[in-house]
């Protein structure tokens, strides 16, 4: 058997998550759909916050990673905030019930709407990305009559050591403030009436496998954290963001436990609330895609299996090369052959892997594609005008819809006809 990621294993030949047999899933629901496992998801939530119990802390889970409604829910119960880059996440995280007060609103193109949307609700704060960002919200928090919570995002120009798309805290990335200018822009949060600086934030990448980055990028940020302090003593947060990768391949990440334990022994004796806002640690391997084998093609110089999920439905693949563990539901013993395996969609980047040694799989065939259960679903689309997805969540052996499949109705529900093609003209 090979090897098996947490929570899933092979039982009977048959792969099962947290007790529930994939075939069954896969039968019942069709596919391509992603299956999440609750006790997962829990289990990585109950690490951060053991670990992070010294002290005081907020764990605003990072939304983009996995923004299903009953992932949010299941974050929620569990005490989570969120972390949110859009009026869409912030919709998404209240329809969720999470508490507005433990908000934390990132990203460097806040919109008008969007600022009017989370000051109404009273998010717990925003997290600054520019100096015309600060002027803004200043504004419109005026306009509301109100003050604004504001933290100052900072870009500590750390190298996270992971895939140059998802590296965001080097001093060539668009996030955050310069590290030489923070405090500059400190002080003139202190001249604006309408915004109230209660802390300093970074994120500084995703999927990165190393404690060393996170040190770098901690200690900078408190030795700036320390100077804002004499500016103004009330300052009291520090949000480290999210970034600790998970295990897709052979990666060696830390675990959450010592992530945290680290961050913790720097920080010291400083009285502060910690933000975290991590994604993928908490939801990377308690998902997966399951798809099924339509065809099987030799090239006159590569063999291509052709599944029924494509880069519409899992982009991390042909995006960033990403490498994603494929295991056959039927577990039997398989012929191994150099092969890609492909999806549907008419662009030859639409791979779930590129020329792997990988069982020669035949048509019918289930797959699971591990690893899937962050920036899967949250990063899929309508490309070829293929439906998305449906996703199902297992908790305590029963599985539960928690995403429909979506109809041809679904894509074109939106659209409108205006007056002049109503009828279509006949040729004379
Ligand atoms: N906070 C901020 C401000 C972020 O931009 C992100 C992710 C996170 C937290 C959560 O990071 P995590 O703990 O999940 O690493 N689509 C890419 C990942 C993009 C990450 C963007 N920002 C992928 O599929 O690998």
């Amino acid at each position: 058997m090979p090897p098996i990621f947490d929570g899933f294993r092979y039982k009977d030949h048959l792969l099962h998550s947290d007790g529930v047999n994939l075939a069954e899933v896969a039968e019942k629901y069709g596919t391509p759909t992603y299956v999440y496992i609750s006790s997962n998801i829990e289990k990585s939530y109950q690490e951060l916050e053991e670990a992070l119990k010294p002290i005081p802390h907020i764990i605003c889970y990072s939304v983009k990673a996995n923004s299903n409604l009953s992932i949010l829910r299941t974050l929620n119960q569990m005490g989570a905030g969120a972390d949110i880059v859009s009026g869409g996440e912030l919709f998404r995280a209240l329809e969720a019930e999470i508490p507005a007060d433990k908000i934390v609103f990132s990203g460097v193109g806040k919109t008008r709407e969007e600022i009017d949307f989370a000051m109404k609700k009273k998010i717990l704060c925003f997290n600054i990305e520019s100096e015309q960002e600060l002027v803004a919200i200043d504004c419109i928090a005026k306009s509301h009559r109100k003050v604004a919570s504001i933290c100052i995002r900072v870009n500590p120009d750390v190298n996270p050591k992971t895939h140059p798309y998802i590296a965001t805290g080097l001093k060539h990335s668009k996030f955050g403030i310069p590290y030489r200018q923070a405090l500059e822009l400190v002080r003139s949060t202190l001249r604006l009436k309408n915004v109230n600086l209660i802390g300093l934030a970074c994120h500084i990448g995703s999927q990165i496998t190393q404690v060393a980055p996170f040190m770098d990028s901690v200690r900078r940020m408190l030795k700036l954290y320390d100077q804002v302090q004499k500016l103004k003593p009330e300052v009291n947060i520090l949000d480290l963001g999210g970034g600790l990768g998970v295990i897709y391949n052979n990666e060696k990440p830390p675990s959450i436990k010592h992530w945290a334990e680290s961050l913790i022994k720097e920080i010291g004796d400083r009285k502060l609330t910690l933000i975290l806002e991590p994604g993928r640690s908490i939801v990377g391997n308690a998902g997966i895609l399951l798809t099924k084998v339509l065809y099987v093609k030799r090239g006159e110089s590569d063999n291509f299996i052709v599944a029924d999920a494509g880069m519409n439905d899992l982009i991390r693949p042909s995006l960033y090369g990403a490498y994603h563990s494929i295991l056959p539901v039927h577990y039997r013993k398989y012929k191994k052959i150099k092969a890609s395996v492909v999806g549907p969609c008419c662009e030859s980047g639409d791979i779930l892997t590129k020329a792997r040694r990988i069982q020669n799989f035949q048509p019918g065939d289930l797959l699971a594609v591990m690893s899937c259960g962050a920036y899967g679903a949250s990063m899929s689309s309508h490309y070829n005008s293929r439906p998305k997805a449906a996703e199902v969540l297992i908790r305590e052996q029963k599985h539960y819809l928690i995403r429909e499949r979506e109809t041809f109705e679904d894509l074109v529900g939106k659209e409108k006809t205006p007056p002049f093609l109503k009828k279509v003209a006949t040729a004379s």
